[in-house]
């Protein structure tokens, strides 16, 4: 059986596609070795119709897990922890327009009816979201109309975050989270240049290259990656 993990935010640009993808690549490193193997014990499933997390994966040569876009393959997405070979599936989610509709939060569509779906096979729940205050609204949205309701597990991660730009957003963004009694990750995902560019450069984060910055930039993937599989046992 896999262990499912879904990224999942509302808001938009808060790094569900850039967690997924090296989480995938950090966990696989850690299980096989850098480098395709012919059989990944991980797989990363985009469900956003977007497709960034694949268009990302399609440029890495030698991608360490398999990469699936599944947005319109509602029945399989109600089966994800079956995916033969598969021990570890993360899952890129869409952003969505907030409903103000309580009763079906994730509003109606194909892209809600895939969005169900995923939650459905999920272990887990990881809400990544950035320390701006101006943003917290859709993430309590998300956390107490959609993630509590369906009694699922979930942690919140600190990501991009700056170190130039001091610790007060940080401090209030924490600040924010433990009042309202929310689960977080001691793991902040800190903002570097060479995560932004990956995509671009098709290269995950466990294949950046070796200056003393880039493995920064790798370490707080292997310490979240750490934390989350610490915490599912
Ligand atoms: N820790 C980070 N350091 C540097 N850049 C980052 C970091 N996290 C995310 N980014 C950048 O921020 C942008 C948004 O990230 P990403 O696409 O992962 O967010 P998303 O939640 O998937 O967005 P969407 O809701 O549009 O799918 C991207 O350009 C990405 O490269
Ligand atoms: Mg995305």
């Amino acid at each position: 059986m896999a262990y499912v993990e879904v990224l999942l935010n509302q808001k938009g640009g808060v790094g569900k596609s850039t967690l997924t993808v090296n989480l995938a690549a950090t966990t696989a490193d850690a299980l096989t070795g850098s480098g395709a193997s012919e059989s990944s014990p991980v797989a990363a499933v985009s469900i956003d119709p977007q497709g960034s997390a694949v268009w990302w994966a399609d440029r890495v040569d030698a991608l360490p897990f398999y990469i699936v876009q599944a947005h319109d393959e509602i029945d399989n997405l109600r089966k994800l922890r079956d995916l033969n070979g598969i021990d570890h599936v993360y899952v890129d989610t869409p952003g969505w327009i907030g409903q103000d509709d309580d009763t079906s939060p994730l509003g109606s569509g194909p892209a809600a009816d895939a969005l169900r779906a995923v939650l459905e096979s999920a272990d887990h729940v990881l809400v990544p979201i950035e320390p701006e205050p101006l943003g917290f609204d859709p993430t309590a949205r998300t956390i107490e109309k959609v993630i509590k309701p369906l009694g699922l597990d979930y942690l919140v991660v600190i990501n991009n975050w700056d170190p130039r730009d001091g610790t007060a957003d940080l401090d209030q963004t924490r600040d924010y989270i433990r009042a309202n009694n929310w689960p977080l990750a001691n793991t902040v995902v800190r903002h570097y240049k060479v995560h932004t560019r990956a995509a671009a450069d098709g290269l995950v984060v466990t294949e950046y290259p070796r200056n003393r910055v880039s493995m920064e930039a790798r370490a707080d993937f292997s310490k979240l990656a750490l934390e989350l599989k610490m915490g599912a046992r």
